[in-house]
């Protein structure tokens, strides 16, 4: 029997490791114990708020699993799952071929693995502010360095391309573009896109295009940014967890531009996906369905969220000491609250998750100053849930400011 009872020491690493959306359910529970209804609009899981996952994709799996489809898979993934992203690619204006095309647990496995075939401790990644907080989560645990770049609350949080030329050293290997954006709503003019991708280009870095709400643009479909040059060093990320409401079986897939400048990197993603054997074999087989099959659910997905996203934005805006931008695509706003001197967005969330049950993220998480009173909310509930949910804000948000 062991006599020490110091504690065993964890990785410095893991100090430089966070992710605020789920570290933040701590204090909830502790409410939620206290006998407060917590209303968790933190995470962007639409199952969570009755949406459901279509039936046919259910069907594909549950013929996998019967069909025996229960062992070890290619760890690149099934072809035919790679084909069915090649096509979808292709179709919307980016040529890929399936051998470029691999099959990830969600979105988050292609960004952690692309970001491992790239990054050094020395690397340097430019990443929105605010960003997903995985990009700079993983960034830190590599040991490389993520440099944020300034978008504008006041420009319909485009990127700054201003600011972002003055980030740029010899270390800088690739640029984050999340578009259509969490944590704001945004999705980016087609001139910002291109400016994006010639930024790019003069200063030789990939582009890691995080696209898992390009199906989630309420007026206008969002199009791949390798679709505006098919030659740049593009690696694109996306799932079956947003648009085709199937988040917890953890499929998605990295697509990787026809450049020759990203071969090596592609044996590289290669040779990492080899060492965790392959993604959950049954769910791959949905990825066919998603793709070639009846996606008629996202026309009433991106209906009921632009009705959600109305709302946010009417009732928010109508707050004494709150703006926010109407989002365009996706289901999160990223409202900013004018807070009192002294006061920081993490006082201001904690304050209105305890005084009304209310569970938002505070904007610092997402790398913002927490001085600018910035809030991501989750605006999946159903209308007449946000009514009460913003009436409650509301309410607290003018006692906060009084
Ligand atoms: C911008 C962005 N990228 C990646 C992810 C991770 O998604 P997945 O479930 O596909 O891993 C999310 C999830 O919220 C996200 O918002």
């Amino acid at each position: 029997m062991s006599t020490t009872h110091t504690a065993i020491p964890v990785s410095p690493r893991i100090g430089r490791f966070s992710y605020a959306i789920r570290n933040i359910v701590v204090e909830a529970h502790r409410v939620e114990a206290a006998g407060m209804h917590v209303r968790y609009l933190n995470i962007g899981d639409p199952i969570q708020f009755g949406f459901q996952t279509p039936l046919h994709l259910i069907e594909a799996v549950e013929k996998a699993l019967r069909d025996g489809h229960n062992g070890y898979g290619p760890s690149a993934g099934i072809q035919s799952a790679r084909e069915a992203v090649a096509a979808e690619d292709t179709g919307k204006g980016w040529p890929i071929s399936p051998d470029r095309v691999y099959i990830t647990a969600g979105t988050s496995e292609g960004i952690e693995l692309a970001l491992t075939a790239l990054l050094d401790e020395h690397g340097e990644v430019l990443v929105p502010m605010p960003t997903y907080p995985l990009y700079t989560a993983v960034i830190a645990k590599i040991g490389a360095h993520a440099r944020y770049y300034r978008t504008d609350p006041d420009r319909q949080w485009v990127p700054d391309l201003d600011h972002l030329a003055t980030l740029v050293t010899p270390q800088t290997k690739a640029i984050v573009i999340i578009d259509p954006n969490n944590p704001t709503g945004a999705t980016y003019p087609t001139p910002v896109r291109k400016a994006l991708l010639e930024f790019a280009d003069r200063h030789g870095l990939v582009i890691l295009a995080d696209e898992v709400y390009a199906d989630l643009g309420y007026d206008e479909a969002v199009p791949p940014i390798g679709s505006f040059d098919h030659d740049a060093p593009v690696i694109s990320f996306s799932s079956l967890s947003k648009a085709y409401l199937a988040p917890g079986w953890r499929t998605g897939w990295l697509s990787i531009g026809r450049s020759p400048r990203l071969d090596d990197v592609a044996t590289a993603i290669r040779k990492l996906a080899d060492g965790r054997l392959c993604s959950t074999v049954p769910m791959q087989y949905a990825v066919t369905a998603a793709l070639k099959g009846d996606k008629s659910h996202q026309v009433t997905f991106r209906a009921a969220l632009k009705e959600r996203a109305t709302i946010t934005g009417e009732r928010l805006r109508a707050m004494p000491g709150v703006s926010c931008m109407t989002p365009r695509a996706g289901f999160y706003a990223m409202p900013r609250v004018a807070l009192p001197p002294g006061k920081t967005d993490e006082d201001y969330v904690l304050g209105l998750l305890r005084a009304t049950g209310v569970l938002c993220v505070y904007g610092s998480g997402f790398g913002l100053p927490a001085t600018d009173g910035y809030l991501r909310i989750v605006f999946l509930a159903s209308p007449s849930d946000l009514d009460e949910i913003y009436g409650l804000m509301a309410r607290f948000t003018a006692d906060f400011l009084s």
